[in-house]
């Protein structure tokens, strides 16, 4: 233990009032429990903040492209909210790239299981398929199939995938775009993240 600070070191104990005590998780006590889900409240709480931390991540790493990842995130979003899209889908357009960071081979789908919780199951599809979908565009000069796309014909989602990439995701490469600020979508992802519309964490009542 640091004693100036209170915090806790790797590998040291925990011990007080204000940690559980059991060693193995069947010992846990409703006790035990109390404290953690105070806890847990209070650390998603801070969700967006974490989310907001991570996004600016994407700041300044352009891969390539003409636009950095988090210029292309803001003006997939703005094109989006200009559109008169609702707010959790501008929100879910803003973060579809969140997962480039750690998702090296499969960002979509991180950025899909962050959204899940907070956006429509539609919403949720887009996200977790852009990737599939933008290949459409450019699949076939890296030597891939520029359909790939059609395995998912079948999908409800399937036209709503393919708008957001025609629209919002592969339109959002312009240098020149009046993108709006981070500042101004961060309200949005405060509202869209305080509460979720469905987790196995959280009852319905
Ligand atoms: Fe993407
Ligand atoms: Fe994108």
């Amino acid at each position: 233990m640091d004693i100036k600070t209170g915090q806790m070191e790797a590998g040291q104990t925990a011990v007080g009032a204000d940690h559980a005590k059991f060693r193995e998780m069947k010992e846990g006590t409703q006790e035990d429990w109390s404290i953690i889900s105070k806890h847990y409240m209070e650390f998603a709480s801070d969700l967006p903040d974490r989310v907001l931390t991570h996004l600016k991540l994407l700041e300044g790493d352009f891969g390539g492209f003409p636009v950095c990842r988090m210029e292309h995130s803001l003006q997939t979003a703005t094109r989006a909210h200009r559109d008169g899209r609702g707010e959790r889908y501008v929100v879910m357009a803003l973060l579809h790239d969140i997962g480039d960071t750690l998702g090296t081979y499969n960002h979509p789908e991180v950025a899909a299981a962050i959204l899940k919780p907070f956006v429509t199951e539609q919403e949720h599809w887009i996200c977790q398929h852009h990737g599939a979908f933008q290949g459409y565009y450019f699949f076939h000069f890296l030597g891939m199939d520029k359909d790939v796309r059609d395995t998912f014909r079948d999908s409800p989602h399937f036209d709503a995938c393919a708008e957001f990439c025609e629209k919002y995701d592969q339109a959002a490469f312009d240098p020149d775009y009046d993108s709006e600020s981070l500042e101004f979508f961060e309200p949005m992802v405060r509202r869209v993240f305080a509460k979720p519309l469905s987790s196995m964490y959280v009852s319905d009542d």
